[in-house]
């Protein structure tokens, strides 16, 4: 059961990052390694290492291995793949986090979620509004927030959009739009449904300053910038152009209100100011970190 792309002979008491070679853990992992900020030894669990739906491997690695913090970033993440199949759905985002936050009891554990819990009908959410999720993804996310935060020691991260590169290439939202322009297709982009974009390396650096400093409960870790689907649309597009100028990059602007198909939340904007209080730093824009601003600073 040893990761076997690692060299690291023990990993004992090192910080386990789930979910590693995805979009948001491959970055957590990166960081983590790299040093600064972590002091920890850093162990990523992929789905190579460890099912983590296989209750028995789980307890017999986490046993083994001893983790002094969990920082759980595996999920099925995406929306429409949790709406086709909702047994899988609730396995790995609810069952499987609720098993892990239970063995991870005395140490910190920090859980990703989503914006999606809201309904969308307000934007601008502080952690305090009530959640009413649309969707299969939303409703898993919900449970495991109350699983997780069941604990007074544990973390609770919401997120919005996370643009990155993924080990894989095809997990971050932007990395989707890339793979539909590289298929010739022309994008359908709402102007009235707005989210609150960040870059994942944002988003790890934030989740390591609350696992170093010991934080629990809620937060919301996301761009300081309210931004329509079109908006976003046209940031990512300038950005594959300087990578790949002939990239063709088409779009159609519509509106919710001529959308037909499954639930959707029109704006879930956050608002970051707890989590930005609670650390002392400033989250970036997501035009200005898009236009090459450093990003994360302190205030
Ligand atoms: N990225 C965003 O824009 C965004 C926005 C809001 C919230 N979030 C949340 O943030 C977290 C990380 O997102 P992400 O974008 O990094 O997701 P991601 O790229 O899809 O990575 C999730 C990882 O979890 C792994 N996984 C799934 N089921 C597993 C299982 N049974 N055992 C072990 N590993 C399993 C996946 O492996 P496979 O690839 O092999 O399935 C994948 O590598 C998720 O909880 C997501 O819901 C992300």
């Amino acid at each position: 059961m040893n990761a076997v792309s690692d060299p690291t002979p023990s990993w004992e008491g090192a910080v386990w990052v789930t979910g590693a070679a995805g979009l948001i853990g491959n970055e957590v992992v990166r960081l983590g390694r790299d040093g600064s900020p972590s002091p920890f030894p850093v162990r990523g669990v992929a789905r190579a290492d460890l099912n983590l739906t296989d209750f028995t491997a789980v307890d017999r690695l986490f046993a083994a291995e001893r983790p002094s913090a969990v920082i759980h970033c595996a999920a099925m993440s995406k929306s429409p793949a949790c709406q086709r199949d909702p047994e899988a759905a609730w396995r790995i985002n609810h069952a499987a986090t609720a098993h892990l936050a239970g063995l991870s009891e005395g140490i910190p554990f920090l859980l990703m979620s989503t914006d999606l819990v809201f309904d969308g009908l307000k934007g601008g959410y502080v952690e305090a509004d009530p959640v009413n999720p649309l969707s299969v993804y939303a409703e898993t996310k919900v449970a495991a927030e109350t699983a997780v935060l069941a604990n007074p020691r544990h973390v609770v991260v919401r997120t919005s959009l996370n643009f990155g590169r993924s080990p894989g290439g095809r997990s971050a939202f932007n990395e989707e739009m890339r793979e539909a322009w590289r298929a010739g297709r022309t994008l359908d982009l709402f102007e009235d449904e707005f989210r609150s974009p960040i870059a994942a390396i944002e988003t790890a650096r934030v989740l390591w300053a609350l696992v170093r400093g010991r934080h629990a409960g809620l937060f919301h870790v996301a761009g300081r910038e309210r931004l329509s689907r079109v908006e976003i649309g046209l940031l990512v597009a300038e950005w594959f152009r300087r990578e790949e100028p002939n990239l063709p990059t088409p779009y159609r602007a519509g509106s919710l209100r001529d959308y037909r198909g499954a639930p959707r939340s029109p704006d879930t904007s956050m608002d970051t100011g707890k989590v930005e209080r609670l650390l002392d730093l400033r989250l970036p824009r997501f035009s200005r970190w898009m236009a090459g601003s450093p990003g994360w600073n302190r205030r």
